[in-house]
């Protein structure tokens, strides 16, 4: 038997230390051996629930089935690891420090047969490994890392164009999470409002701020959807402080009935994520008498943000997000075009463009109220592969199939502006995988002063 023994202490609360090391795929985050961990059983976490590690050997990996044996609110932790070479127990007690909490942290490895005798060499190893990710713990909820920045080959691959691009697809997801820094911050206390969350990218945030306890508001147009909604993310969260208001998002009549009930329930919002969103193949006019794609891309994002401003200054450090869209790199913004005839219609640029002017809102919207202290920034998922593009794009999903993202996947960069501390330290700028990119790849694309004044002004005669 190999036992390590590490204490620390952080100056964090014991239930956000508990609440972070609780869900053990957080391993991935912090363990340098562990390449990823997943949660294998459904439900909230408790005794019982099982996590998947695939972790690094000096050759090759090994996969550990670890199962949660025990665990004691914000006080204790146990959990029994399998695998085909030993098995392992990691037992984490919590208290209460002056400052914060203090972590013990143990763990016994037991190696099957005839390994057993190599234990006495391999001791010292071992003790290197366990102090390093204690260390990688310790970083993880000391939770300090600088502003986001893109990385010289990021920067370089969109110089490239191609390269860029090829980030999209779910290689560039991988690519991206070797480098990432893990993030702890605790939202049992904010409140998150989501559009679009009964499908893809927006299910999958949804899913996502319910395990880490936040309050959740779920915009849904459709209120069959609303109750198996609830009911399927409590059950697999056990949050449950969760929400759902419907409204039609093309409809203003109903941006501005949600924005009333939102301001009657007085409830500060701590993240709003402008998600909800459809690429339209034909075109369409809603009875308000707005073309579809601008209603519901560009304007109920811009009334919906605008009218829950007050409840967004009330939290102690709001975030807005936008989910744009790559195919925004192909249009530039034309005011007098956001607004498609029937007449030669695309689907695809009309989305595009919108997107693009929800852009420009970001970085206007980042400078307006930065004094305020409403941090806005946009986000694009790449390709993943969601409902919406199943129904928009069949063709192009049949191609790229094999290269989407999931929609979590897809989500990831959301969550993470939603939550990480770090991203809470730069506004007005747009994330793929977590890092700034820019928002034009092409010359051709870029708009002048005067075309941006031009769309606050066009924005602000229809609000
Ligand atoms: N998937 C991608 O590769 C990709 C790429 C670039 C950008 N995006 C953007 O990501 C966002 C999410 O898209 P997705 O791929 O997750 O698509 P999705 O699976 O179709 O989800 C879209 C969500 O928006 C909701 N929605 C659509 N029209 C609405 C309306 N009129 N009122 C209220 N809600 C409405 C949908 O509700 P219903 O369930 O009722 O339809 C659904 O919850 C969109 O803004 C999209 O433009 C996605």
């Amino acid at each position: 038997m190999i036992e390590l023994h590490e204490k620390f202490e952080v100056d964090r609360p014991r239930a956000e230390v508990f609440a972070y090391l609780r869900d053990f795929r957080s391993a991935a985050e912090w363990d340098h051996t562990t390449r990823s961990a997943r949660k294998a059983t459904p439900g909230p976490v408790d005794v019982g629930s099982r996590f998947d590690l695939v972790c690094k050997l000096p050759l090759g990996t090994i996969d550990i089935e670890y199962t949660v044996t025990h665990l004691e609110p914000g006080r204790a932790l146990t959990l029994q690891g399998q695998s085909r070479l030993f098995a392992v127990t990691d037992v984490i007690h919590f208290s209460d420090t002056a400052t914060g909490c203090h972590i013990d942290y143990r763990a016994h490895f037991a190696f099957h047969g005839p390994l057993a005798a190599l234990e006495p060499a391999m001791r010292n190893g071992m003790a290197r490994m366990g102090r390093k990710a204690v260390a990688g713990m310790r970083r993880a909820l000391q939770d300090d890392f600088p502003p986001p920045a893109a990385a010289s080959d990021t920067r370089r691959a969109d110089a490239w164009l191609v390269p860029g691009v090829a980030l999209f697809s779910s290689a560039g997801y991988r690519r991206g999470r070797k480098r990432w820094n893990p993030v702890s911050a605790w939202m049992g206390d904010k409140h998150a409002l989501i559009t679009g969350a009964s499908s893809g990218l927006g299910y999958a945030t949804a899913l996502e701020l319910a395990r880490t306890g936040a309050a959740l508001t779920l915009v849904i147009r459709d209120e069959a959807k609303a109750q198996p909604l609830v009911a399927a993310l409590r059950r697999e969260t056990g949050n449950e402080h969760i929400y759902v208001e419907l409204a039609d998002l093309r409809l203003m009549r109903e941006v501005d009935a949600l924005v009333q009930r939102l301001t009657l329930r007085d409830r500060p919002i701590d993240i709003l994520v402008n998600n909800a969103g459809a690429l339209f193949t034909q075109w369409g006019q809603t009875d308000e008498g707005l073309e579809q794609s601008f209603a519901l891309l560009l304007l109920a994002p811009y009334r919906l943000t605008r009218g829950l401003k007050p409840l967004l200054r009330q939290a102690p450090a709001p975030r807005v997000i936008n989910v744009v869209s790559g195919g925004m790199y192909s249009q530039r913004l034309e005011v007098g075009r956001l607004q498609a005839g029937s007449d030669g219609y695309s689907g695809a640029e009309t989305y595009a463009r919108a997107k693009r002017a929800l852009m420009v809102l970001t970085e206007q919207w980042a400078a307006d109220w930065a004094r305020e202290g409403i941090v806005v920034n946009a986000m694009h998922p790449g390709w993943a592969d969601t409902p919406g593009v199943a129904k928009s794009l069949p063709g192009f999903r049949k191609l790229t199939r094999r290269i989407l993202r999931s929609p979590d996947q897809g989500a990831d960069t959301i969550v993470w502006l939603a939550r990480a501390t770090e991203a809470g330290k730069v506004s007005g700028q747009l994330f793929l995988d977590r890092e700034p990119r820019p928002t034009h790849l092409l010359a051709r694309t870029q708009e002048s002063p005067g075309e941006r004044a031009a769309l606050r002004e066009y924005m602000e005669a229809v609000f």
